[in-house]
């Protein structure tokens, strides 16, 4: 491993779910040994950090995000020699190893939770959010979880509740206790010690709830046919003040393993309350994930509005990051289309900022219907049929024309996509066209020309239906323009025209452009510019 410790500015981070990445052993799951043996496709494609969702000890009720050991490996991914091995395999690539951290909750089997349970007396009772109910026996207020349903659940022993944000099965620490702060951060330094390189954060903006239990207001908004949660605004329930110095103190782990490790947060929030979470002076998350890609309207109008915006808002230092998906989001090739996905991936890698890219996005895989006898998302069995179902993006990757696509030699755990004797990651690799190709060259360009990874910006602006804008790193310039209609485009070229470094269709390389840069329907186009 290079000792270069501001590789995740310039580096791209590729998540891997790792149920569905590669099978070894049967059982129609994925693992650590099959992961471990994929990693070429990684270091093929051009990333440098792979992201792996949690593999630790788990009774999977939200699928390995209800941890019952954080410093252990579940045996359906394999052993802790598994990981050891994974993260030597990795760093012999030149690959950067980050592990997933659930601080929020643990499984309700964790033994913290057990003793917690088991009296009120326990020294374990206040690890977790136990409350007397309500004045009508009740829960002690309206609190929902994400999943469905009140975030209370009553323990018959004892006659009191716990809170979760999410399944009951997924109890809250209570980090108001210190034994809790110090040992979730004794895993942290568990997983350093084992050489990893940082931690994707899950779920942080829920580390903390209001302490006198304020019931939440009614959300004015909500329309039936969306998440049940969110009848009510999550003020009382959500980025608490509190949140900042546990950031902090996870952040003081990290740098004391020296100042290469990455701290990413996963925080839905709108721009103006996510920059906090770099925290003050940048004591915070290096990367606090920003999700608005995804929720943004795909035109060039907002597009080029949200990345001035975010880019105004960001802390004096603070390095932007860019976001398509994730194993709970719909697919960005679901939610635009294929055509348009190739200009969001040219999009992606070409923003300033750490691009984080989800398990086949890379083939340009698509939202995947699950038939509701195979359906597995505690979500979607909790609220059905309304869409929140997760199953669809966490389908396994197609590698090949084989009977399983390569994924297993048993039944996989959710379907395998349709078409993908057809379409998989070996038949993409060799179209010099397809989806694959595109993100391996782009991910080849972000390499060889800082200007894309380094460089700030000139300008950002939609003209008409395309989204333009202009890097720059010393004197080194290239134009990006993508065209966000199904239209043809036009637009006019800086002075001084330009070459054409590539084309989202993978076919224009190379063309000089004069006055007018012209734009098939859903093209993008990367163009270097004379030097400055
Ligand atoms: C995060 C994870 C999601 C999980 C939830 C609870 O949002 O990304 O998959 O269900 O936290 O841990």
């Amino acid at each position: 491993m290079d000792d270069d410790t501001r590789w995740w500015r310039h580096g791209t981070v590729y998540q891997v779910y790792p149920r569905s990445f590669q099978d070894s052993d049967g059982d129609g799951v994925g693992d650590l040994p099959g992961l471990a043996a994929r990693l070429d496709h990684l270091v093929r494609l051009g990333v440098d950090a792979v992201w792996v969702s949690p593999v630790y000890p788990s009774p999977m009720a939200d699928f390995g995000y209800d941890v019952s050991d954080h410093t252990d490996i579940d045996p359906v991914f394999g052993t802790l020699a598994d990981m050891d091995g994974l993260i030597a395999a990795a760093h012999g690539r030149g690959l950067r190893v980050i592990l997933d951290y659930v601080p929020n909750h643990t499984s309700d089997r964790h033994p913290w939770f057990r003793a917690s349970r088991s009296s009120r007396a326990d020294p374990r009772r206040d690890w977790y959010v136990w409350r007397d109910p309500g004045p009508d026996g009740g829960p002690p207020n309206n609190w929902l979880s994400e999943f469905g349903g009140s975030a209370w659940t009553r323990d018959e022993a004892s006659g009191q509740y716990y809170y979760h944000a999410y399944l009951k099965e997924q109890p809250d620490l209570n980090w108001r206790n210190p034994g809790v702060r110090d040992a979730m951060l004794d895993v942290l330094r568990f997983w350093l010690e084992r050489g990893v390189d940082g931690f994707r954060v899950d779920a942080i903006h829920h580390l903390f709830e209001d302490e006198g239990l304020r019931d939440n207001p009614p959300n004015p908004d909500w329309r039936p046919g969306t998440s049940p949660a969110r009848r009510l605004l999550r003020t009382r329930t959500m980025d608490q003040p509190e949140v900042h110095d546990a950031i902090a103190a996870m952040r003081r782990v990290a740098d004391a393993y020296g100042p290469g490790r990455l701290l990413i947060g996963e925080a839905y929030l709108p721009i103006d309350r996510l920059m906090a979470y770099y925290g003050a002076d940048l004591s915070g998350f290096h990367l606090p994930f920003n999700f608005h890609l995804i929720s943004t309207p795909w035109n060039a109008a907002a597009v080029a509005a949200l990345v001035r915006a975010y880019e105004a808002a960001l802390p004096p230092g603070g390095w932007p990051n860019w976001v398509l998906g994730n194993h709970d989001r719909s697919r960005v090739a679901s939610r635009l289309g294929p055509a348009q996905a190739r200009v969001a991936a040219m999009l992606l890698l070409t923003l300033r900022g750490t691009p984080t890219i989800y398990q086949g996005d890379e083939i340009g895989m698509a939202d995947v219907p699950i038939p509701p006898e195979r359906v597995q998302d505690p979500w979607e069995r909790n609220v059905p049929g309304i869409g929140l179902g997760r199953d669809p993006v966490r389908v396994p990757i197609p590698w090949d024309a084989g009977p399983k696509a390569g994924f297993t030699t048993g039944e996989p755990w959710l379907p395998l996509p349709p078409g993908h004797r057809e379409d998989n990651v070996e038949a993409q690799g060799a179209d010099p066209r397809s989806m694959l190709s595109l993100h391996r060259a782009l991910l080849a360009l972000r390499r060889a020309e800082p200007v894309l990874a380094a460089g700030g910006y000139d300008r950002v602006e939609a003209l008409g239906g395309v989204l333009a804008f202009e890097r720059r790193h010393a004197r080194a310039r290239a134009l990006v323009v993508l065209n966000m209609t199904g239209m043809p485009q036009a637009v006019a070229a800086p002075p001084g025209g330009g070459r054409i470094w590539l084309s989202t269709g993978l076919d224009r390389g190379g063309e000089m452009v004069g006055e007018t840069v012209r734009l098939r329907a859903d093209e993008g186009l990367v163009i270097g510019l004379p030097p400055a």
